[in-house]
Order: C-alpha cells, then sequence, then structure tokens
C-alpha cells in the first residue's frame, strides 16, 4: 500500500498525470482498475445507486457493503473508501469508523471532506496509522442546493490555500480539488507537496477522477466538467430491446442456448 501511495507522489514529481475513478462493484473496478491508479468507492453511490438527493443519506455499512465487492476487483490500483457524513465528527470516533473500514473492506486508505474542521482529525488518523486523502472546495456533505464553484472571491482564495497547506500538514496523503476555479487550482497544486486530484477543477492539477457511471454514459448529469466517453445507457436500451424482440418471436433461446 505504502509503495502505491509514494507511486502517486513520484507522478507529481515526474509530471506524469494520475488518473483516477470511482466504482462501487466489482464488475466495474475489474475492468478500470488496469487503467487507473486510483479507485475511490465515493459516497456519491448515494445519489448514483440510490436516488439519494444528498449524500448525507449514506451510511457506514452501505460504504462497506460497496466497498467489499469492489476489492474482489480491485487488484493493482489504490482503493480509497469515503467515509461517509457524521462518521467522523471527532478523534475517537473517526479513528474507530475508520479501522472498522479498513479492516472490513480491505481498502488502502479512507477519505474525508473538508479543511480546516478536519486537520486535527486527519492528524491523528494518519498518527495511527491510516492513509488519508483529503477533499476541499466543494465538499458534497455540507452543500445544501445548487452546487457553486469555489475559489471566487479573494476570501474564498485564501481559505482554499490555506486549508489545502493544513491538509499536508496534518498528513494527507492527497487532496481531491472539487469544482476550484482553474488558477486557484494550480497555485494550489503548485503549492503543495502532494498530488492534487482534481474533479471539475481544471487540467493543472496532478490527477484526475470522474464518477466512473458519469464518464460511461449511465448517468444524466448535464455538470460542466462532465465529458461522456460511453453511452451505456442506450447501448443497455438497444440490448433489452433485441433481447425482448427475440423472446417475443421465440427465437431465444435456440438451441445453441438450450440443454
Ligand atoms: O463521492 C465521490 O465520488 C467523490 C468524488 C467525486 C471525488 O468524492
Amino acid at each position: 500500500m505504502l509503495k502505491k501511495i509514494s507511486r502517486l507522489f513520484l507522478k507529481k514529481k515526474i509530471n506524469s498525470k494520475i488518473v483516477c475513478l470511482t466504482a462501487y462493484s466489482k464488475n466495474v473496478a475489474e475492468e478500470i482498475d488496469q487503467y487507473t491508479d486510483l479507485i475511490l468507492v465515493g459516497d456519491s453511490l448515494g445519489s448514483v445507486l440510490y436516488n439519494f438527493y444528498t449524500t448525507r443519506k449514506v451510511n457506514l455499512s452501505m460504504m462497506i457493503q460497496h466497498s467489499k465487492s469492489v476489492r474482489k476487483g480491485v487488484k493493482k490500483s489504490l482503493m480509497i473508501v469515503d467515509m461517509p457524513f457524521n462518521t467522523y465528527k471527532n478523534k475517537s470516533q473517526a479513528l474507530k469508523n475508520c479501522k472498522k473500514v479498513m479492516k472490513e473492506t480491505r481498502c488502502d486508505g479512507i477519505k474525508l471532506e473538508g479543511g480546516r474542521k478536519v486537520s486535527e482529525i486527519i492528524k491523528h488518523l494518519v498518527k495511527n496509522k491510516i492513509p488519508v486523502m483529503g477533499h476541499i472546495g466543494i465538499t458534497p456533505q455540507s452543500v445544501r442546493g445548487k452546487f457553486k464553484y469555489k475559489g471566487k472571491s479573494e476570501i474564498e482564495k485564501k481559505n482554499l490555500l490555506k486549508d489545502s497547506k493544513l491538509l499536508e500538514e496534518a498528513g494527507a496523503f492527497a487532496i481531491v480539488l472539487e469544482c476550484i476555479e482553474k488558477k486557484l487550482s494550480k497555485e494550489i497544486t503548485e503549492t503543495i507537496n502532494i498530488p492534487s486530484i482534481g474533479i471539475g477543477s481544471s487540467r493543472f492539477c496532478d490527477g484526475q477522477i470522474l464518477v466512473s457511471d458519469d464518464l460511461l454514459g449511465l448517468t444524466d448529469n448535464k455538470i460542466k466538467f462532465i465529458k461522456k466517453y460511453a453511452y451505456l445507457k442506450s447501448n443497455i436500451r438497444n440490448a433489452v430491446k433485441k433481447f425482448k424482440s427475440e423472446v417475443k418471436k421465440g427465437t431465444y433461446p435456440s438451441i445453441k442456448y438450450s440443454y
């Protein structure tokens, strides 16, 4: 696991971009693992799979269940699990829950959201040998209503820069920068010595992450930074249409598919 984390640092050093994606199940994890450096079991599974309007409704047992499935598909990438809302309110609660996640899912580390508010908690987790990835900018667990990108005002810039430094000092091995204005994400990336992983935060970050279901065209999200690299929804529709027609006609199952 430490080898995989130091590989990320090396990539930052030699300016080789870090490729990250989310996965919520073995099947997807298995397919993406050979191309990714890091696979995140994100609490975005709440909106993507369960249609929750907020990730706050995701709980620890959901994260553990999906992570166990993902673990079966991940051989090469670093596997990180999101700690859900209300599971890291203080040092002892965070350590207890992170240890449980690490033990039950055999993941390589955890991610939690927030800047200065969680820096002491991160310090405590790292001291107890839990590898932690930070997450600043838009932090969905604390957003109500519409998501707006971060880093417009001087005060927001100053705070985000300070937060990124605090997370680095706390011992985080990388930081997700979500929806941060491009000049600021560049400045943060150049300021910190740990990798920055962008989502909606410009090409200047050391790596990029997307929700796999968005990239694969399994969701209808129309957020500016989402680029669809496949259209699986229409593939599914076409396949099912064909199946229906063959069942109706009685051409499926043919002799080939019968005992
Ligand atoms: O939950 C998630 O999938 C995430 C990524 C979008 C970074 O936190």
